[in-house]
């Protein structure tokens, strides 16, 4: 095992052997799986668990594939793997998802193969993107990078990945499962919205401990995680995560699907029998056959390539000139960009919503391009962040405007990232098989409303998330406006609902009152941002205006005819 990190991957997991010839014997199988199909075989229902576990759904129009990106790192090479496939298999684009995937629309399931193959060319796949196992965990896009981290992330997601991939005890869960990790104080990854959400610092002698939130979700049933436990110590870290995936693989309801979630399982026994079930099962565990010794961690973050950070001495002199001489490059750095940990570096946003643009969606070009910008300026290293953007982590910042003006010509610089703009979309019922209402023209509506982007930061932080359906996979209960698409009577309506929040400060958004008709939705939106803007104290945040004075007066805006 290689342990010289200047030569491996910067930011990524270094494949080995070992994970290259698993992925190769999976794509054959594949391979052979789709010329059965193809050939007729096997009926679609036969082969529709088969496709599912490497990622395939059939859709509205076509097959879509939804590649994982490991807790959202990437690099440039698997980027440019990603704009090969669009450019040659799809239309010319992809469409990243708050879950730190990316997802292609237009596949033929005859492709599917070459397009595995492609992918596992770069240490890339589908596998566990679907179906009812443990997904893709997620973690802080500024992981590594952020000046408030506490500890990386990435290491326990990659172990925590390497735990749950193909596990066969957990290859048919009741329904999906999903973990997301964070090391910061700031939540940067809803970890409460979460079936495990793992908040990591350090502990005692600076070895890593885990606050431990089970039973969170979006959905139908909205719910916050409860905590489980604090302080988790690193070593039983798997075991005890091993003993709570079991606990619900035995208890979670089989006969609903709509049940069959581990919130619905923690909120029917109560928190404090389900944490009962969970300790005696730990109880029980060899633990030692599980113990996460320090050496095994210390072994995976040596497969992770370290950026060497060597930034010239005026780097924030250059910075702080450029941004007095350019004000638009000035309210960039302002919305677009996070504070890094070293000295001499900043993390940047490339916004993958430019007004009137769908959000998430990225074409060819773009992903090349972002793949040469990361190598010139990020060390080759790409991040997907859970509001559907790209973050470069760790950009010079005497670079930083060099930077920027490359994306200003690429259309990626839009200085919306927290605002009205960076609007949280998900497919909804343009490619959507569940849909009931289309999220995507709502979103290019709003942000073509509000393009301005003086006006945008005047509006200050803003989430707008809009869900096509119940599902919730734009996260609209977690938006401060949460916009989601039902069906009455065959019409397009969006209900609105106020209030909700996915970071610390986490919350689940009220429904305001009666969906709106389509045509009637943007102008009632447009109408419900003005009174706060009329409404709000100095600076005050629309989330802080609406805890502040409730749904009254939102609702007057909204329903009262103009
Ligand atoms: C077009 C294909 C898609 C289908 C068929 C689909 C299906 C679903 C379903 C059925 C659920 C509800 C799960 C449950 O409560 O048990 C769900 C939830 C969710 N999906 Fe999707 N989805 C799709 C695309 C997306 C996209 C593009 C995103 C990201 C933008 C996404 C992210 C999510 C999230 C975050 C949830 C909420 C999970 C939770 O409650 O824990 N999905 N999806
Ligand atoms: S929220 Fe509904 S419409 Fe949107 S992607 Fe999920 S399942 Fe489809």
């Amino acid at each position: 095992m290689s342990t010289d990190t200047t030569t491996l991957p910067v930011g990524r997991y270094a494949y080995d052997q070992v994970d290259r010839t698993f992925l190769s014997q999976r794509v054959a199988q594949f391979r052979e799986q789709v010329a059965r199909r193809v050939a007729g075989d096997l009926s679609e229902d036969e082969f529709k668990p088969l496709r599912l576990m490497n990622g395939l759904y059939l859709q509205l129009h076509a097959y879509m594939l939804r590649v994982a990106v490991p807790y959202g790192m990437m690099g440039s090479d698997q980027m440019r793997a990603l704009a090969h496939i669009a450019r040659t298999y799809d239309r010319d684009y992809g469409h990243f998802t708050t879950r730190q995937n990316m997802q292609f629309n237009w596949i033929r399931l005859e492709d599917t193969p070459d397009i595995l193959e492609l992918l596992a060319r770069v240490d890339m796949h589908a596998i566990q993107t679907s179906g009812n196992c443990i997904r893709n965990v997620t973690c802080d896009e500024f992981a590594g990078a952020a000046a408030d981290e506490l500890l990386d992330p990435r290491i326990h997601a990659e172990i925590l990945r390497q735990w749950s991939t193909l596990h066969p005890e957990f290859s048919f869960l009741p329904r999906k499962f999903k973990i997301a990790i964070s090391g910061s104080p700031h939540d940067r990854v809803a970890a409460r919205f979460h079936d495990i959400g793992l908040v990591a610092r350090p502990g005692p002698q600076g070895r890593p401990v885990f606050d431990v939130f089970v039973g969170g979700g979006l959905g139908r049933t909205p719910i916050i995680g409860v905590k489980l436990r604090d302080n988790l110590p690193e070593e039983d870290l798997v075991a005890y995560l091993e003993a709570i995936v079991r606990v619900y693989n035995a208890y979670g309801r089989r006969d609903n699907m709509y049940k069959a979630r581990i919130k619905i399982l923690v909120q029917a026994l109560g928190v404090e029998a389900f944490r009962e079930k969970v300790d005696a099962e730990f109880a029980l565990m060899n633990r030692a056959d599980y113990r996460l010794d320090p050496a095994i961690v210390a072994g995976i973050r040596a497969r992770f390539g370290i950026p060497p950070l060597e930034a010239p001495a005026d780097a924030d002199r250059t910075l702080a000139a450029a941004r007095r001489t350019d004000p638009a490059f000035d309210r960039w750095v302002r919305t677009n960009t996070h504070p890094h940990r070293h000295e001499g570096f900043i993390c940047a946003v490339i916004s993958v919503k430019p007004d009137g643009g769908i959000p998430g969606d990225i074409t060819a070009d773009q992903m090349d391009l972002v793949a040469d910008l990361a190598d010139s300026h990020s060390f080759g290293e790409i991040r997907v962040t859970h509001m559907q953007n790209v973050v470069l982590g760790h950009v010079r910042k005497d670079q930083l405007h060099e930077l920027w003006q490359k994306l200003v010509a690429a259309r990626l610089a839009t200085p919306n990232i927290g605002l009205v703009g960076d609007i949280i979309a998900c497919p909804g019922l343009d490619y959507c098989a569940l849909a009931n209402a289309r999220s995507i023209p709502i979103a290019q509506k709003l942000s073509a409303r509000f393009a301005n982007p003086e006006l945008q930061e005047r509006i200050g932080p803003l989430n707008i998330n809009i869900s096509g359906c119940i599902n919730a996979c734009g996260h609209h209960h977690a938006g401060h406006i949460g916009i989601l698409g039902v069906d009455k009577r065959g019409q397009e309506f969006f209900q609105l609902t106020l209030g909700g929040s996915a970071g610390g400060d986490v919350a689940i958004g009220q429904i305001l009152g009666p969906a709106l008709p389509e045509d009637e939705t943007v102008d009632a939106i447009a109408r419900l941002i003005d009174t706060y803007l009329v409404l709000r104290h100095d600076n005050e945040q629309f989330l802080d205006t609406y805890r502040r004075l409730g749904a009254a007066s939102f609702k007057d805006a909204v329903y009262a005819p103009a």
